[in-house]
């Protein structure tokens, strides 16, 4: 007879949770931040919006005792120990930031800027302001993935060896208009949370071979659609496809994780994305192998969602690392004391970023191995690359004269960045 699992839905809370700063107080503060703070206990101290009004309406409906009328003012009359919250624009980050007293903890909404050159200035700067900064990715703190860490990590399904995200839902693009003008927005502001929940399951990739193209009905945005290969050697496999131009109803949408191990395997709806704006319920369900017997599939009642309980769990998170209940803040930026750990810049890898690098690097390094097929792919793709990031310094200094010289310059990266991310998973 088997025992029956142990399935934690809760992230870990602080002892002493710190009083809250937000700055910026729009959709997704109103939506999850605030709904998820006041479900834990969390205090919001204080809010800045560059919009007043909105600042003085979030205030009112959250009982927030303080609006600020300048980040000046944040930065000279918040509560010495109080967290940061950025909920901005991913190109306003470096200008808050720069903004903040020294040594401060802050929390910052994904993406970590909008290409590696945005990337590498917020990370200059959290060094530079020796900031314990931190980047927002919760979809590993929702109810029904902490569900299915909880099992992996007691070894119910066993060795894994399988992990898929495939999201096929309609989007309504058109209602954020300022993505027009961001290249790969689907990988930015979307995608970026499968990645962050790979990585966070499996660890480093060796690279990610990686495609996002543009839908026929809304060519005047970058990718939209994207399909991504990570790269874990012969036996792994990671897999996240998106396409949210599915327009033909409910009936075929899905919005799903699965994760297979040589015992069982676990697979999560995400209700969220599905039939926009209403959304579906979410289902949590795991199936074990059973010598003899059929598999069987069995649910699990979850107890809250992405939206708002995720929040919890990031929040929490910088506040248990502050407070020293947890050893490891997994989206850290920066380490505590702002020393130099590992490797060039003394920073923690951004996490949102390496990947175009990591695609090149990757493929550069494989082109000779790969079928045919695929290095006609490879090769579209890295032209795309060459011109869609004209930031990014690393993926664009090819100089044939010395090709050897260049591709050993970037092998090399690859390795120092691999030994700047060590796998700081604490879940
Ligand atoms: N699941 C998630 O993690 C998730 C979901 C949605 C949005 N986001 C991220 O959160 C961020 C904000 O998204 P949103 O949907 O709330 O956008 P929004 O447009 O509704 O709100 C942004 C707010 O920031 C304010 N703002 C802009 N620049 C500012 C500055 N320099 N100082 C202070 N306030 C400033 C604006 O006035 C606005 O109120 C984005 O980066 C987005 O990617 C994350």
């Amino acid at each position: 007879m088997m025992t029956e699992p142990q399935i934690i839905q809760k992230a870990r809370l602080p002892h002493s949770p710190r009083p809250i700063v937000s700055i910026g107080a729009g959709g997704i503060v109103r939506d999850a931040h605030y709904p998820a703070y006041r479900k834990a206990g969390f205090t919001v101290a204080g809010l800045f919006d560059l919009d007043q009004d909105r600042a003085q309406q979030m205030a009112t409906e959250f009982n927030v005792p303080i609006v600020y009328r300048s980040l000046a003012e944040v930065a000279t009359q918040a509560p010495a120990d109080a967290i940061f919250d950025v909920a901005v624009p991913a190109s306003a980050i470096p200008t808050v930031l720069s903004q903040l007293p020294d040594g401060r903890a802050v929390l910052i909404q994904k993406p970590m800027g909008e290409n590696l050159a945005q990337a590498r200035t917020i990370r200059a700067l959290c060094h530079e302001k020796k900031l314990t900064a931190a980047i927002n990715f919760q979809l590993r703190y929702a109810p029904f993935v902490l569900a299915a860490r909880s099992l992996i990590d007691q070894g119910v399904i066993g060795k894994v060896h399988d992990l898929e995200v495939r999201a096929t839902v309609y989007t309504p693009w058109h209602l954020w208009s300022f993505l027009e003008k961001v290249a790969k927005p689907e990988i930015f502001y979307h995608s970026i949370h499968y990645i962050d929940l790979v990585r966070a399951f499996l660890g480093e990739p060796d690279g990610i071979y990686c495609k996002s193209v543009k839908h026929p009905k809304a060519m005047q945005m970058d990718g939209t659609r994207t399909n991504m290969i990570f790269d874990y050697g012969d036996v792994l496999r990671a897999n996240v496809e998106t396409n949210h131009h599915h327009e033909y109803g409910l009936r075929h949408q899905e919005s799903y994780i699965k994760w297979e191990g040589d015992q069982g395997a676990i697979k999560v709806t995400m209700g969220l994305l599905m039939n926009y704006p209403q959304g579906e319920p979410d289902l949590f369900e795991y199936c074990l192998l059973q010598t003899g017997k059929a598999p069987e599939w069995q649910a699990v009642a979850l107890d809250g969602s992405w939206f708002p309980d995720a929040m919890i769990g990031s929040m929490a998170s910088v506040m248990c690392y502050l407070e020293g209940s947890s050893a490891v803040l997994p989206t850290l930026i920066l380490s505590r004391n702002g020393s130099l750990p590992v490797g060039e810049g003394g920073v923690d890898r951004p996490k949102s970023l390496p990947i175009a690098k990591a695609l090149k690097t990757r493929a550069e390094r494989d082109f000779d191995h790969a079928p045919l097929w695929f290095k006609d792919y490879i090769m579209k793709e890295l032209l795309e690359l060459d011109h869609s990031s004209p930031g990014d310094k690393s993926i664009n200094d090819h100089d044939n004269s010395n090709d050897q010289e260049q591709m050993n310059k970037r092998t090399g990266d690859m390795e120092d960045d691999k030994t700047e991310n060590p796998q700081n998973e604490e879940n």
